[in-house]
Order: C-alpha cells, then structure tokens, then sequence
C-alpha cells in the first residue's frame, strides 16, 4: 500500500469510529485493509477516498461493510483434539469445586463454541445439576450471528456433532434443530463489544477462540488484561489454535500450550491493570486516570468494609 492510501485508510477507520461508532483502529491491518479494498473493488471505486465519499451518502452501505469485515466462521467442537482435552482435563477441575460454574464465550459468532461448552458440562454433570450450576454468557458484536444462535441451526451446521448427542440436545423448531429448551435457560447470549465493553466476571473458564487474533497486539494486551480481571484466581482461558499469548506470561500461564489452554496468574502487576482502562486520552490523561484508580483501589482496599461495585447489567464491575 503506498503512503498516500495508507493515510486515507487510517481517515476512513477514524471516520467510521467518530460517525459511526465502529471502532475498527484496534484490527489488525493485513485483514481489514484486504476486506475494505475489495468491497472498493465491487463497488469500482479506486482509492479508500472515494469509499469515504460513497459511506457519507449511502447510509446502507455502513451494515454492508460491518458484515464485510466480521467472519463468523465457526463449527460446533472446532480443533476436536482440544475440545476432547478440554473435556479430559478441564471440566472435571471446574465442576470439582463446589457452588456456580461461570463461563463465558466472548466473539461466539451464531453460538456453536457456546453450545460446545454447553454440552460437555452437561455431559459431566447430568441435566439437572448443570442448570443447577451452570450459566453461560456467550456474546458476539454482531447481532445477525447471534440470532442463528437463538433460533437455531440447518443438519449441515450440526455435522460435527456427534448423532448420539445431536439426539440428546437438539430438537426441531421451525424447520431448524434448535438447543433443547429444557437446557436453554443456562445460556444466555447477548451483544457485547470485546473492545469497549466492560467484562464479564467471576469466570471459571473463558473460551475465546479465533477473535483475539483479528486485533492489534495493543487491543489484545488490553483485552487479556480484562480477561484476566474477570477470571477467578483458578480460572482458565481457551483460545483458538492460531492465538498464542507470548506477551502476556506475567497474567496468564500455560496448562496446555499445545491446545491453547491457560490459567490465570493470581495480581497482575500495576502495569498490566492499567490497561484496563477504557481507550483514549493522552498518555498524560491515562498516566492520571491510572493514579486516580490506583488511589481508589488502595482506599478501598484499606477500607474494613466490604464494597461491590454493580455495573447497569448487573455485572459486578468493582469488589475489594
Ligand atoms: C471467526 S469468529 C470466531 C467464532 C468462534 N469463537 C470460533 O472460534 O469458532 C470471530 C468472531 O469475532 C467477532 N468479533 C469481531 N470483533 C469483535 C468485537 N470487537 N467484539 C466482540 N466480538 C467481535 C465476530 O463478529 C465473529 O463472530
């Protein structure tokens, strides 16, 4: 790309995130610079300019290129081999401790990771236990995706499943083979933007596979050190095949580097909880935010009492 078009891309990302509220600055540029140029192709513009131009009057066009640049590519077990050591060697460690099992599937696509899980907690626990103790948060930034998950899936989505189970837990509804209801309350799905979006926390096991890798080694940093925060001391994280974590040994460590599972590493150092704080600002600003935090934390810490902080979902956002 010449240096001329790679300023008129970075023109367009702002544009798009301060007019639109689509964030794309924290994506890797190979990927989305390659999506954008061809839709330019369809469309016989030549320069990211041009595009910029055609977006301010074809108000349509933002849901067109949002569609363009997310993949929802995803299958029920994707990588079987890791699933199986998830079941092996994982989900007997969660469901031995006692009380809630929380998990979360953060970039879920339409749902198939979630009922993955879903299936081999249900497996290990028997049906009533796992509503008992289960809850499954799986959300994704695209609402289309996320409406197959609640509505259900075509026999050509459900090929990897084994037929034991597809009988176990799918039933027909409306010409599709949907999760059975009866198992359905434990999940819950929802839209949820990894970039700007508070966590969900205290999470025995967080499956983020295949998203990771579409952002920034910035945005990821920022993203793990979330994950980290919404992680209990033992929890485990799952990525996906092509997703290492190379960067981030002092908050998360490897179980199993092979299928890509890791442990969390109990208080990070300041640094890394710092990146927790939302994007923007100067570094000046952030440097004060960071201290202003820091001073929070330590007061809070001190305090004798007891503080929760609840975020407007009911996510517990704060806890000293
Ligand atoms: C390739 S799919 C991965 C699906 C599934 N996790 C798997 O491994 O099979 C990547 C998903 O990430 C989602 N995604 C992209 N950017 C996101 C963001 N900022 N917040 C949440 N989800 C995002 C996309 O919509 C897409 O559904």
């Amino acid at each position: 790309m010449t240096l001329e078009a790679g300023k008129q891309f970075e023109t367009l990302l702002r544009y798009l995130r301060d007019n639109r509220g689509f964030d794309y600055t924290g994506y890797k540029r190979n990927t989305i610079v390659r999506r954008i140029a061809k839709r330019c192709n369809e469309l016989g513009l030549t320069n990211f300019g041009a595009y910029q131009d055609y977006l301010q009057v074809h108000g349509d066009e933002f849901a067109i290129l949002f569609d363009k640049i997310l993949i929802n590519v995803t299958d029920f077990f994707r990588d079987p081999q890791a699933w199986e050591y998830l079941a092996k060697n994982i989900v007997p460690r969660i469901i031995d401790k006692p009380g809630l099992i929380r998990i979360w599937s953060p970039g879920t696509a339409s749902g198939e990771e979630a009922y993955s899980a879903a299936i081999l907690l249900c497996e290990a626990l028997g049906p009533e236990a796992f509503l008992r103790r289960v809850k499954i948060y799986a959300t994704d930034l695209d609402e289309q995706a996320l409406e197959k998950a609640r509505t259900g899936y075509t026999e050509q989505d459900l090929e990897a499943v084994d037929e034991v189970l597809r009988a176990r837990y799918f039933e027909p509804l409306g010409g599709r083979s949907a999760f059975k209801a009866s198992l359905r309350r434990s999940l819950i799905f929802g839209r949820h933007d990894l970039m700007q979006d508070a966590p969900i926390s205290r999470l025995n096991l967080l499956i983020c596979r295949n998203t990771l890798m579409y952002f920034t080694a910035e945005t990821q940093g920022r993203i793990l050190a979330r994950f980290h925060y919404a992680l209990e001391d033992d929890g485990y994280l799952f990525l996906g095949r092509a997703e290492m974590l190379l960067m981030h040994g002092s908050i998360f460590e490897p179980v199993d580097l092979k299928q890509r599972v890791f442990r969390r590493v109990p208080r990070p150092p300041l640094r890394e909880r710092l990146m927790i704080l939302p994007q923007g600002g100067n570094s000046e600003d952030r440097d004060h935010a960071g201290r202003q935090i820091r001073f929070h934390e330590l007061a809070s810490e001190a305090s004798p009492l007891a503080h929760i902080v609840v975020d407007a979902l009911g996510n517990l956002a704060l806890a000293n």
